[in-house]
This record gives C-alpha cells, structure tokens and sequence, in this order.
C-alpha cells in the first residue's frame, strides 16, 4: 500500500480547516486502515467499550450483512458525533431539476439525441442546486439502473453536506475541478480524472479554480468494480494499483450546518450544530475513491478488425444476470490504431444495452462535428447508430497508416436499460434536434455489376 500523508498537522484538521493537501492510499477495494490523529482507530475490534479520544464507533454497511465475501462492504467510522445526532426533524426541499427512475415525464424520443454543453448558470449555485438530470433508467426504489445528469457549480458548499441514499454517484468532471471534502477524507478531481462516492457517504462539494462542469452518474444498482480480464490476463486496463482512497481528515467545528440527504426521489434538509465530516479515523473497505483516466491502459486489435468497445469498461456495476452491466463506465482515451483493412471508427449498430455518451476534451472519431466537449449524445436501446457521413467516407477510403488518437476523452454511461429522456433535457435549447436525422445523409454505394 502507497499511503502519503496529508501536509497539515492535525492542530489545523482539528480546527476545521479546509485547507489540508489530501493524501491516497492505492488499491482498489481493498481493506484500508487510516487514522488522522495517533491512536484513534481501535486496534484488534471494531466496537471497544470506549473508542479513543472520546469517539463513537459507526459502521456504514453498503452490502446486505450477509453478502458473500468477494462483494461484502462496509465501514467502521470513528467520529465526533454519531450520523443519528442532528437537531431537527427533515423537511423537504426543492430538488431542482434532479429526477430519480422512474421517471415518465415525457415520452422516448425514438431517435438518437444530441446536445451541445449545457450553459453555466449565471446565479450562485451549489453542487445540490446544479444537478440536472438528462436521463433516467430502471428504478432507483429496486435498486437496478442510474441516473444521467451533468452538474454546473459556481459556487461551494458552505456549511452544507449532503449525501445520496438512492445511489452511489460517479464524478466525471469535463471543465474546472472539484474538491470533494468526504467523511472518509479529501478528494480532488480535475478533468480526466474521476471520483465515486459511495451511497450514503456524506460531502461537501468546493470549486478548486473556478466554475466546474461535468458528468454525474448516480448509479442506483450494485457497486461499481473492476471488470474482469478474462483471456487478456492480470495487466492492462484499469490497474487496481492506480485507484486512490483518501487518507482520514476530518473538521471539528460547532457551527450550524445544513444536511440534505436525497432519499427515494425527494431532497430533504435538517439542520445540524456541526460538521457531519468529524470521522477521525475509519476502517473497512466501502469507501471513495478517484481514478485519473489517463492511467488507463487499452486494449486492442493489433492486425485487423473490431474488438467490441466492452475492452474499454473501466468500472463496471454488476447486476443480477452474469455479463450484464447494470452500467458500465466506458472510455475512449488516447490510443493507437493499426487495424489493416479495416473500417477503423466504430462500427454501425443497434444494442440492447443503452448508450449515454460525453466528451471531455478532444474530437471523438465518429462523431467529428457537432459533438463537442461538454456535450451529450444518448443513442437508446436497440435504435441504431454510427458513424456520421463524413466519418464514413473518410474512413473507407483512407490510407491506413498506423495512426494516433491524440488528447480525446469520450466516455459512456452504457446501462441494460431504457434510458428515460427527463423533461428538462428533452425541451432544453442545447437539444440539437438536427440530429436525429444524420443517418439519412449516408449515400447509397451499392455496385450489384462489381464486387
Ligand atoms: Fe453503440
């Protein structure tokens, strides 16, 4: 285990400031231990009649009890106060524009979508009020499926926290970085990288340099994990070793906060005279966690052909059936391309498996106009798409020289499910309803006289 230490001393992580450097441990899943003040995490049991420090013990449990081993998760959480001691009673809130499955607002647009980058608000807003919700699918309330959002903060959270009962939420940030201030520690993010944050782990979420934007998948199913290799064997792909869990830093502050908490659907508030992030130390292995993409190592064709896009998933949530993904996350880094006689862009297809699609930076090779960075695309289930006219000619008729895909970053939320197309991204003016129509400026090149 790689484990940095935070640059602070514990003096200024007892004062509550914020300004602690974070540090990682490397691994993913594994059973971590940290502790920001010596001695605060009991040794040899969980549940000692009196912790240290005067600390509550907490586990946070994101499997059943009895799960089997290789899926069991929880957490044991040394804190200044348990999660149950906040003043009031909830009340709801309004949620904004964030939806939960299901979600019937409007009807499925049989067609494949498209959206340019959703504008940034010009109105303070927070990370709870930024969220708007492109697509839902499967039911939050079974625990099966996600939701699709983009988040717009140009504001950060004070004295405000939050966590999400309905699901686990993936980070994908695509302009400006995120600070998320976590139970379990600090994270920061920028874009390339991502972070998850487990169902019912609470945070705060600060700007780092400026207005962010980005992708949210709240995936309401199984945890994500690694995908298995199979043939491709122990390397490659996402490598265990690269994925950071932060090391415990915590606040001790009196100061009224509020607590929302989005539970079945609905945003509820209460009010705390604390900060709920006053974990000490903590042990377990249901935890946050960021992984830069970039480290990402592909896979694929070396002579010629497709590989299906499958060699590209790197977290996969498991549902009940073996092989289909819940979601998966899918990316399209850098990389070369070598195929001889090939039609080297993605193929043209239909797919019982939805496909919610962003760009982070760069150019994605099917799709060379219209969609850009901060952009959407939502090609749904078994309605056909690929590569647009210009994508194809070129493609079929270039010379195929070895080839590298440079600074791009395309990703897919890629769910078994419908995806629900919420009312707000269906009448939003970055709708590019043009779209829907590209397939029909691909020509006729059928020759019956020569092969
Ligand atoms: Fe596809």
């Amino acid at each position: 285990m790689n484990a940095e230490r935070p640059t602070t001393s514990d003096a200024q992580a007892r004062a509550g400031q914020a300004t602690i450097a974070p540090g990682y441990m490397s691994g993913f899943g594994n059973g971590f231990e940290t502790e920001a003040l010596p001695g605060a995490l009991p040794i040899g049991r969980n549940s000692p009649q009196k912790c240290p420090y005067g600390l509550y013990a907490e586990q946070l449990s994101g499997s059943p009890f009895t799960a089997p081993r290789a899926t069991n998760e929880r957490t044991w959480l040394y804190r200044i106060r348990p999660t149950v001691a906040h003043i009031g009673p909830f009340e709801q809130v309004d949620i904004g524009l964030w939806r939960t499955a299901p979600c019937h607002e409007v009807d499925v647009p049989i067609a494949p979508m498209r959206w340019s980058p959703v504008a940034m608000p010009t109105a303070p807003t927070s990370f709870v009020e930024g969220l708007r919700t492109i697509t839902t699918a499967g039911d939050a309330g079974a625990q099966a499926g996600m939701g699709a959002h983009v988040y717009l903060v140009t504001r950060s959270m004070e004295h405000e926290y939050f966590y999400d009962a309905d699901g686990e939420l993936l980070f994908v940030p695509q302009s400006g970085g995120l600070r998320i201030c976590t139970e379990f520690g600090l994270i920061e993010i920028e874009p390339g990288e991502i972070a998850v944050i487990p169902r019912g782990v609470k945070i705060r979420v600060e700007l780092r340099d400026g207005p962010a934007r980005g992708y949210l998948c709240e995936n309401y199913g199984g945890a994500f994990t690694l995908p298995d290799r199979g043939p491709i064997g122990a390397n490659c792909l996402a490598n265990p070793r690269d994925f950071l869990t932060p090391l415990a830093a915590f606040e001790d502050t009196d100061d009224e906060s509020r607590l929302f908490v989005k539970w079945g659907g609905v945003m509820w508030s209460t009010v705390l005279d604390h900060s709920p992030l006053d974990v000490v130390a903590w042990h377990g292995n249901y935890a946050p966690y960021k992984y830069d993409l970039r480290r990402y190592s592909p896979v694929g064709p070396v002579l010629f052909d497709h590989a299906d896009p499958s060699i590209f998933t790197v977290l996969t949530s498991p549902s009940d059936t073996p092989g289909t993904a819940n979601v998966d996350l899918v990316i399209f880094p850098d990389r070369w391309a070598v195929a001889e006689n090939t039609f080297r862009p993605p193929w043209y297809h239909m797919n019982v498996m939805s496909e919610f699609m962003g760009l982070v930076y760069g150019q994605y090779e099917a799709k060379p106009h219209g969609f850009v960075p901060g952009g959407i695309s939502l090609h749904n289930t078994m309605l056909p798409h690929g590569p647009d006219v210009d994508a194809f000619e070129k493609a079929s008729s270039v010379e195929l020289k070895p080839h590298r895909l440079e600074a791009t970053m395309a990703f897919m939320f890629e769910t078994r499910f419908m995806q629900r197309v919420t009312a707000y991204a269906a009448q939003a003016e970055e709708r590019q309803r043009e779209y829907q129509s590209y397939g029909r400026r691909l020509q006729k090149h059928f020759t019956p006289d020569r092969p």
